[in-house]
């Protein structure tokens, strides 16, 4: 029996190696690994490469920053603030950071009275590209209420403090408005909710 026991328990492993077939294991000490066939497929590629070439980071790997087509995903993406005197600065803006925050981050005049609570309308910015301003998230009611206030507002007018830098956006061209509205200077005062 026990001979019979250990025939079976051959016959399993053999079987699970059929299966776990050659381009979904890799070695890693005395253990050999099956990844399975979901694993995402870039990954898997570099690690698989790894493994063939010697390299000693492949686990590494798992949580690379690397798109489907191999190329580092970018954490900063370029923004250039146009000024009222059409000065223009480039900046490198953080990804998830919001286009005022980077304004202030980097002494560019752009107001933010109500500190992004959609309460004003000073961070109006006119994203000079419309195939960027097409790549937005369309604005909120509560930021058209706004934009309605903004002084000089076009047809790709935006809220600064609302517009999140993305990788989408690498490259986009903002122009501020030579004036604004403060409700605090012309006294206006926001209806509540
Ligand atoms: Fe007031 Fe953007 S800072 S709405």
């Amino acid at each position: 029996m026990l001979n019979l026991n250990s025939r079976l328990a051959r016959v399993g492993v053999s079987i699970a190696k059929h299966l776990c077939t050659r381009d979904y294991t890799y070695t890693r000490g005395a253990r050999n690994y099956c990844l399975k066939p979901s694993f995402q497929k870039n990954s898997f590629t570099n690690l698989y490469k790894g493994a063939m070439f010697g390299k000693h980071n492949f686990l590494s790997t798992f949580s690379n920053n690397t798109t489907e087509g191999g190329s580092e995903e970018k954490e900063t993406i370029s923004v250039t603030f146009v000024d009222k005197d059409g000065e223009e600065k480039l900046l490198q803006v953080p990804i998830g950071m919001s286009m005022l925050e980077a304004a202030h981050e980097n002494d560019i005049d752009l107001e933010g009275a109500c500190e992004a609570s959609l309460a004003c309308s000073t961070c109006h910015v006119i994203v000079m590209d419309v195939e960027y301003y097409n790549k937005l998230e369309d604005p909120t009611d509560e930021e058209n209420d706004m934009l309605d206030l903004a002084f000089g507002l076009t047809e790709t007018s935006r809220l600064g403090c609302q517009v999140i830098a993305t990788p989408e956006l690498d490259g986009v061209r903002l122009a501020i408005h030579a004036a604004t509205r403060n409700f605090a200077v012309d006294g206006y005062v926001p209806k509540p909710h």
